[in-house]
């Protein structure tokens, strides 16, 4: 073996470059944020390749003195902290100090700077961590340019694991993406070999920004929500649950500014979604959430993508509740257009203006006072009280001096789908129902019922699981719930978890009619079963039913999750389908429906009613064009 040797300095920042620095995309979100930390308001990101040949971010922050550039390269050199414990109220981006030395370690950096008192600016460049120059002064406008080139020049290895230049290009522009989200405050630009992908005007506005970044059809169905408590608030924008998607990735949030990746704040915005979503889809958001910074560890991964929260069993509850009570009452009837309407492609807009390396216009006026205070976690005691309702207000449309258009001039610029209006005379209020006449049913599955200007369609099926969800739901919540005795009772092979998960929620179970006992071995017999679920007291249905608590249990209380999973099978149990009802009993059944909280979609997330207005219908028989 080898004698024991402390490695050199440039194979130290090699080796961390690994953990930071995947990426081009990690370049740009390091250079990013350093830019935000240095409190730019307008930042401008230029990739060529993917951003592995050249990625140049302009920023008109702070800038860096002339003295301190060399320092700025080395490895835990930082001006964000001094000691472990301001890791406790971290109120920047970084506080590493280890983003630029990995940078310089696999690319060749050029750094142009200047700060406000210096009369010249500096010019340095540092390649594969050694300097290439001394520093030079140049003449430049306030702010920094950090140009990155030839990233992975010297590790062939990790270049190796690139993707193709496109594919790269598309984790910055999520990345970026991300970033413009969760600054509205700041101006962001995005350019991609030489095409302006996305240019936010900094103006404040949240919905702007998704405006830019996801379209008309996002934007025009997001729902506003708000929460304040001492230690945390919330605001920002949820979508309804009609633009759900696919996967996880429209799945936006940010704590304190910062874009992180958290599996409690996943879960606990599908749970709010539960019942308002079909399964396996995912809802669009963009929540701010501003939290005490004491209540969070973000010094968890190099990357800085994750954070701990403290309390997370206490705000879990919170965000699930927040959700819900946003969506509930709200309209969410699906409308059926005459055509679909063809939604340009939101995403990338190219904007027609030529790219600028320095901004030209600096800011000269101080940033909006009501941003920073939002961005400055380490608020002054006597502000401490009064912060939550400042944080609650949108910032003001502060002065900015990037000339880049506003991107939406009134909200009216999109146009509202009917939807939102119809319930000025509510189709839900007691009143409306005296005034709706059904007109009868077809297919044997929907109701057809008038009301005012719109016909409303309502599927049967769905609408009498949601009537019967509920029902046992209040039955079981009031106890009323009775079991009925298996003889001989079921008897259940259960693994040692399995098996752990009945103990811990055996009181949770009995309530709801179950009443398990152990068996000997990994067996347990299963003596009664709620009486709903008399026909249907099959093991694989209890096995879903653990499996799911084994998921789910911990962060959301076995019990309630024990009923819903009853009553959602109990009601599938009861409901047949193609059954025809009487009017009478349709209208019953309506009444009912019409009187719960969310009667627009079933427990499994389907809608149960849509709508279709006059003018559509006298649009499809060209009565009017
Ligand atoms: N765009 C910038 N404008 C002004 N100062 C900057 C800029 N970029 C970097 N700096 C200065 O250089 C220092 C080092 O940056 P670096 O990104 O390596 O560390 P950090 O941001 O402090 O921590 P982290 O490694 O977590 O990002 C920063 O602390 C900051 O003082
Ligand atoms: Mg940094």
């Amino acid at each position: 073996m080898e004698q024991i040797h402390v490695l050199d300095e440039n194979t130290i920042n090699q080796i961390a470059a690994g953990e930071v620095i995947e990426r081009p995309a990690s370049v740009v979100k390091e250079l990013t944020e350093n830019a935000i930390d240095a409190m730019a308001t307008a930042i401008t990101i230029e990739i060529k390749e993917g951003g592995i040949s050249l990625i140049r971010i302009t920023d008109n922050g702070a800038g860096i003195p002339k003295e301190d550039i060399p320092t700025a390269f080395l490895r835990h050199a930082t001006s964000k902290i001094k000691t472990a414990e301001d890791l406790l109220s971290i109120g920047s981006l970084g506080f590493r100090g280890e983003a630029l030395s990995s940078i310089a370690a696999v690319s060749m950096v050029e750094l142009i700077t200047k700060t406000k008192s210096a009369i010249m600016g500096c010019r340095y460049e540092i390649a594969g961590g050694t300097p290439k120059n001394d520093i030079e002064d140049v003449g430049v406008p306030d702010g920094t340019t950090f140009i990155v080139r030839n990233l992975f020049f010297n590790t062939p290895a990790r270049k190796k694991f690139l993707k193709s230049a496109m594919t790269e290009a598309g984790y910055i522009s999520d990345i970026v993406e991300r970033i413009a989200l969760s600054h509205p405050e700041i101006a962001i630009r995005f350019i991609n070999n030489g095409r302006h992908i996305l240019n936010t005007s900094g103006n404040g506005n949240l919905k702007d920004v998704i405006y830019q970044i996801f379209g008309r059809e996002i934007t025009s169905n997001l729902l506003e929500v708000h929460f304040s408590a001492p230690d945390i608030q919330i605001g920002g924008f949820i979508g309804k649950p009609l633009i759900s998607r696919g996967n996880r990735n429209f799945e936006n949030y940010f704590i304190n500014g910062r874009f992180i990746k958290s599996m409690i704040i996943n879960k606990s915005i599908e749970e709010g979604y539960k019942n308002f979503m079909m399964q396996h889809k995912y809802p669009f958001t963009a929540l701010r959430f501003q939290i005490e910074p004491e209540l969070i560890d973000v010094n968890v991964h190099p990357s800085k993508m994750e954070l701990r929260l403290r309390n997370a069993d206490e705000i879990y509850p919170e965000i699930v509740k927040l959700i819900h009570e946003t969506l509930e009452g709200k309209n969410l009837i699906v409308e059926v257009k005459a055509e679909e309407e063809k939604v340009p492609a939101p995403l990338k807009r190219e904007v027609t203006k030529t790219p600028e390396i320095f901004e030209t216009k600096r800011r000269e006026e101080k940033k909006d006072p009501q941003i920073q205070k939002i961005q400055n976690t380490k608020l002054p005691e006597n502000l401490k009280n009064t912060k939550s309702q400042e944080i609650q207000k949108e910032p003001q449309k502060p002065e900015r001096p990037v000339s880049s258009p506003p991107v939406l001039k009134e909200e009216n610029d999109y146009r509202k789908p009917e939807q939102m209006t119809l319930f000025d005379d509510s189709f839900l209020s007691k009143d409306a129902r005296t005034r709706t006449r059904i007109v009868g049913q077809v297919f044997e599955t929907y109701w057809i019922v008038e009301y005012g200007e719109k016909m409303f369609i309502i599927d049967q099926h769905a609408a009498h699981e949601k009537v019967l969800f509920e029902r046992t739901m209040k039955s079981l919540k009031a106890k009323e719930n009775i079991s009925q005795e298996l003889n001989p009772p079921m008897i259940l092979n259960l693994s040692l978890r399995e098996g752990e998960l009945v103990k811990k929620y055996h009181m949770e179970f009995a309530r709801a009619g179950y009443e398990i006992e152990e068996f000997g071995g990994n067996d347990y017999a299963v003596h009664t079963v709620p009486y709903d679920l008399y026909k249907l007291a099959r093991e694989d249905m209890l096995m879903e039913m653990i499996d799911t608590l084994a998921d789910d249990g911990n962060i959301r209380g076995g019990s309630e999750l024990i009923m819903e999973r009853i009553a959602s099978m109990s009601c599938k149990a009861a409901v047949k389908g193609n059954n025809r009802l009487s009017i009478r009993e349709a209208n019953t059944l309506i009444d009912e429906l019409l009187t719960l909280d969310n009667p627009y979609h079933c427990p499994h997330g389907r809608p149960t009613i849509i709508s279709m207005s006059k003018y559509e219908l006298e649009k499809k028989f060209k009565r009017i064009v």
